[in-house]
């Protein structure tokens, strides 16, 4: 039997993985920037364990040849949603994409896999580029609620324990749960406008302070201290007010006076 070089084998699934989470990390956010509630709230990834391949290779009867093709989670990438809503919007951004081909897509969400089950899986092909040169390799994205994957989180670790003989009553249970879930994530949906709008507001203000705090610095390099430590005294007093609206005004007074001081600080190079 020709010897097999696993670390080789694996070198481009473990760049795409990393590659991969720092894509969806990244759009995370680019929404927060823009002061956008984001569909994506968590992102994880791995590449799947020797071991686990060998299994499912055995399993399934895959052969050598077939691997790559075949055992498409050999990377695999976990994209977790607050809100159902937000599984499809996901699911929009990535086949948007140029970098990723969405080769197939399960939905297990309409249609729940008898475990109980809920998830939605895009097959995507990515490219990779190695010292080896460049490969596509197939990668999976789950793209869950943090309700379903809490269920799929315990159900996973049974099903490891008990090796596909679980006792009835602890898929009865699994089953009921997996009911709850589809509630819990049904009753979530219903306030999801009010926690978007809430989000969106907590990330404005945080953007707006870390935004005046950063013009401030700026002022303190090249303008009058004195004048400067009234501002901030200013900034921290309507701060404590908790008024989003003053804290808006009190921004775009303070863009007014940098502009001045810029203009200022260019009429006097122009003299010089
Ligand atoms: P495997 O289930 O991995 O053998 O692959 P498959 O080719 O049958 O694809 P499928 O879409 O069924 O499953 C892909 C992945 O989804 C799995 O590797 C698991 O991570 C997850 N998954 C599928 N079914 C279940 C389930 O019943 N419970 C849990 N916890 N996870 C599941
Ligand atoms: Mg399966």
């Amino acid at each position: 039997m020709e010897i097999r070089l696993w670390r080789e084998l694996l070198i481009p699934y473990e760049l795409a993985v990393k590659e991969l989470v720092m894509k969806f990390n990244q759009l995370k956010k680019e929404h927060r920037e823009k002061d956008m509630y984001s569909p994506i709230e968590q992102v994880s990834g791995r590449v799947k364990s020797i071991n686990s391949i060998l299994e499912k290779m055995q399993r399934k009867n895959v052969s050598w040849e077939e691997l790559e093709e075949k055992v498409e989670d050999i990377a695999g990438v976990r994209i977790i949603c607050q809100f159902y809503e937000d599984i499809e919007k996901v699911a929009q951004l990535i086949r948007r994409r140029s970098d990723m081909k969405v080769l197939e897509e399960k939905d297990y969400i309409t249609h729940m896999k008898e475990s109980g089950y809920r998830s939605y899986h895009i097959i995507i092909s990515y490219g990779t580029e190695t010292l080896e040169g460049r490969k596509e390799i197939r990668a999976e994205i789950q793209i869950r609620t943090l309700a379903m994957n809490f269920w799929a989180t315990i159900e996973h670790s049974l099903q490891y324990k008990y090796k596909g003989n679980m006792p009835a009553h602890l898929t009865e249970r699994l089953t009921s749960a997996a009911d709850s879930i589809l509630q819990l994530d049904a009753e979530m949906s219903s306030v999801r406008n009010e926690v978007m709008d809430a989000q969106n507001s907590m990330l404005h203000q945080s953007n707006l302070v870390a935004d005046i705090l950063n013009n401030i610095e700026n002022l303190y390099h090249f303008s009058n201290k004195r004048e400067v430590a009234k501002i901030q005294d200013e900034f921290y007093r309507i701060y404590s007010q908790k008024d989003l609206a003053q804290l808006e005004r009190f921004h775009r007074e303070l863009d007014i006076i940098a502009e001045g001081y810029r203009a200022q600080a260019i009429t006097l190079e122009e003299v010089e």
